[in-house]
C-alpha cells in the first residue's frame, strides 16, 4: 500500500506541501494506508483506536458509503444544473431531520464554504454587515472566516479583529463568565449579546448575523447552558439580524438525543441558518446550507444566479444518502447516546480519583475532560494534557486536546466507537493521570510547572488539523516544562 518509505513521504511533503499545512505529532508523524470502523493502520500494519475523526461518521471506509458511490460514479457525474433525483430526494431527506421552517437547501464542498454562503445569506436577507461570534470559536479558513473566527484572529495580533466583528463571550460555565454557581447562565450570557447589539447600535452598525457552533468544540467542546440560543435569537432578530448555527462539527446525530446539536435547547428553538459539513459524505467532501425559504427568496431577490460546479453533484448525494441510511439502520443515535453515557461515566469515575479532572462533560460521542492544575482556581493543565495526547499516541490511541488553553482533552470518535474502546482509552488515561499525579505530588516545587496557562496560543501537536500555526509552540512546550521533543516526553521533570 505505500509507494514511498515514510522518511521520502516527508521529504516530498517538506518541498511540495505548503509550510503551513501542518501534521499531527510532528516530530514523528503518523502515516496512514488504512481505516477501517473505528480503528486506522500505518505503514507496518499498526492499529490505531481513532477518537478525534468525526468525519468518518459511520465509520472509517463503510461499505454502503463506498458501494453508492461507485454505483453512482459508474452512472452519472454532473452539475446541478442538470435535474437528477438524487438531488431533490437528498434535500427532501435531509429537511426531513429538521424543523419544518427550514426547508431549502444549497449543496457546497466544505464547512467553511457553507459558512462563507451562510454569511452571504444573512447579509442579503438583513441588508446589514456585522456579525457576532463567540469567543475562541472558529467557523472555517476562508477570509470571510478567518475574520469572525478569534480562534484564529487572534494570533494574528491584537488589531486583527475588524470592525464589523462583536465577540461575546463563550457560554462555557465551567470556566467563563458565568458559572455552574450562577442562577441563570442562559440568561447572563444572552445579555451579553444584547449588550453587544446595542453598544454597536450606539455605534451606527447593524448586525447581519449571530453565528455559533451548537456546542463549541475547538473553543473547548463547550455546551450552552439552558435557554441561552432562544434569547439570544430573540434580540438578534430585533435588530434585524438572523442566527446561523454550525452543525459542521456536531451534527448528524453525534449528540444522540437529537439529530441536531441546536436540538438540545428544546423545540422551541429554530436557527434561521444551520451550516452542515464534515461528517455528511463520511469523507467526501461535500456540505451543505439549510434555511427558510423567506431568506432564500431574499438571497434570489438579488437577481444573481448561485451556481457550485460540484454542489449537490450525484456521487454526493448519492453518498449523503448513504450516510442517513447507515445512521438509522444502525441506530447509530441510539448506540451514540449508550456508548457516550458509559464513557462519561467512566471519566467521571477519573475524576473521583485523579485532582487533574476538573470537570467532565458530553452529550452522546461529543465529551470533553478539561485537566486542572488546581481544582479550585481551575488553572489550566495545558503540558499535562499534551503529555497525555502524546503517551495515549505511544499506546496507539489518537486523541486531540484543545479548546483557549489546550487542556481540554476533546473525544469526537466516528460513531461505531465502542464499550471496549471507551474503557480501553480510559484505563490508559487512568494510567498517565497517575503517573502525571505522582510526579506532581513528589517533585512540588521542582516537578511540573505551577503555571501551565501558556500566555500565548499553544497549539497542540496532537489536536485535529483545524488547530493553530506553529508560531511559538516551543517556547510554550518549554515554558510548561516540556521538552520540545513533545512526544519524547520523559523530559526530567516526568517519570514515565
Ligand atoms: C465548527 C467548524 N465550522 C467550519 C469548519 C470549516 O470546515 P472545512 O474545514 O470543511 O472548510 C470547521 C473545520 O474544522 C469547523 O470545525
Amino acid at each position: 500500500m505505500e509507494m514511498y518509505t515514510k522518511a521520502e513521504t516527508l521529504e516530498l511533503r517538506r518541498k511540495h506541501i505548503g509550510p503551513s499545512c501542518k501534521v499531527f505529532f510532528p516530530k514523528d508523524p503518523i502515516k496512514i494506508v488504512r481505516a477501517q470502523g473505528q480503528y486506522m493502520f500505518d505503514e507496518n500494519g499498526e492499529k490505531y483506536l481513532d477518537c478525534v475523526n468525526n468525519v468518518a461518521h459511520v465509520g472509517h471506509c463503510h461499505p454502503d458509503v463506498i458501494k453508492a458511490a461507485v454505483k453512482q460514479m459508474e452512472l452519472l457525474n454532473t452539475n446541478s444544473r442538470f435535474l437528477h433525483d438524487s438531488l431533490v430526494q437528498y434535500a427532501k431527506r435531509l429537511t426531513a431531520t429538521l424543523p419544518e421552517q427550514l426547508s431549502v437547501c444549497y449543496f457546497v464542498n466544505s464547512g467553511s464554504e457553507a459558512n462563507d454562503l451562510a454569511l452571504r445569506l444573512a447579509r442579503q436577507y438583513s441588508g446589514h454587515q456585522d456579525v457576532i461570534t463567540l469567543d475562541h470559536a472558529y467557523h472555517g479558513h476562508v477570509t470571510s472566516l478567518i475574520d469572525i473566527s478569534p480562534y484564529k484572529f487572534n494570533q494574528l495580533g491584537k488589531d486583527s479583529k475588524k470592525e464589523f466583528v462583536h465577540v461575546a463571550p463563550s457560554p462555557d460555565t465551567y470556566r467563563g463568565k458565568y458559572r455552574e454557581d450562577h442562577p441563570d447562565p442562559g440568561s447572563a450570557y444572552a445579555d451579553d449579546v444584547t449588550k453587544i447589539i446595542e453598544e454597536a447600535h450606539k455605534n451606527g452598525r447593524k448586525i447581519a448575523a449571530f453565528i455559533a457552533e451548537s456546542m463549541q468544540s475547538c473553543g473547548g467542546q463547550v455546551i450552552p447552558p439552558a435557554g441561552y440560543f432562544q434569547k439570544v435569537a430573540e434580540s438578534v432578530h430585533k435588530a434585524g439580524g438572523v442566527f446561523i448555527a454550525d452543525e459542521v462539527q456536531v451534527g448528524f446525530g453525534r449528540v444522540a438525543k437529537c439529530f441536531w446539536g441546536f436540538q438540545l435547547q428544546g423545540e422551541d428553538f429554530v436557527p434561521d441558518i444551520v451550516t452542515m459539513g464534515k461528517p455528511i459524505g463520511n469523507g467526501h467532501p461535500m456540505s451543505c446550507v439549510v434555511t427558510t425559504r423567506e431568506i432564500a427568496e431574499a438571497f434570489g431577490a438579488s437577481g444573481l444566479e448561485y451556481f457550485n460546479t460540484f454542489g449537490g453533484n450525484p456521487v454526493s448525494c448519492a453518498i449523503g444518502l448513504a450516510v442517513l441510511d447507515i445512521i438509522e439502520k444502525e441506530d447509530l443515535q441510539g448506540h451514540a447516546s449508550r456508548v457516550g453515557n458509559y464513557l462519561v461515566q467512566l471519566l467521571n469515575e477519573q475524576k473521583e480519583k485523579h485532582p487533574l479532572v476538573g470537570d467532565v462533560r458530553g452529550v452522546g460521542l461529543f465529551v470533553g475532560v478539561d485537566l486542572v492544575k488546581d481544582r479550585q482556581k481551575r488553572t489550566p493543565a495545558t503540558a499535562e494534557a499534551q503529555h497525555i495526547i502524546y503517551k495515549l499516541k505511544e499506546q496507539r490511541i489518537l486523541l486531540s486536546a484543545d479548546g483557549p488553553y489546550r487542556n481540554i482533552l476533546k473525544f469526537k470518535p466516528p460513531m461505531c466507537f465502542s464499550m471496549e474502546d471507551a474503557k480501553h482509552v480510559v484505563n490508559q488515561i487512568d494510567e498517565i493521570l497517575t503517573d502525571l499525579e505522582e510526579v506532581t505530588t513528589s517533585n512540588i516545587g521542582n516537578g511540573l510547572p505551577t503555571s501551565t496557562h501558556c500566555k500565548r496560543k499553544t497549539p497542540t501537536d496532537g489536536s485535529n488539523h483545524e488547530s493553530n500555526s506553529h508560531i511559538n509552540r516551543n517556547r510554550c512546550r518549554q515554558e510548561n516544562g516540556f521538552c520540545t521533543e513533545g512526544h519524547k516526553v520523559p523530559c526530567k521533570r516526568i517519570r514515565t
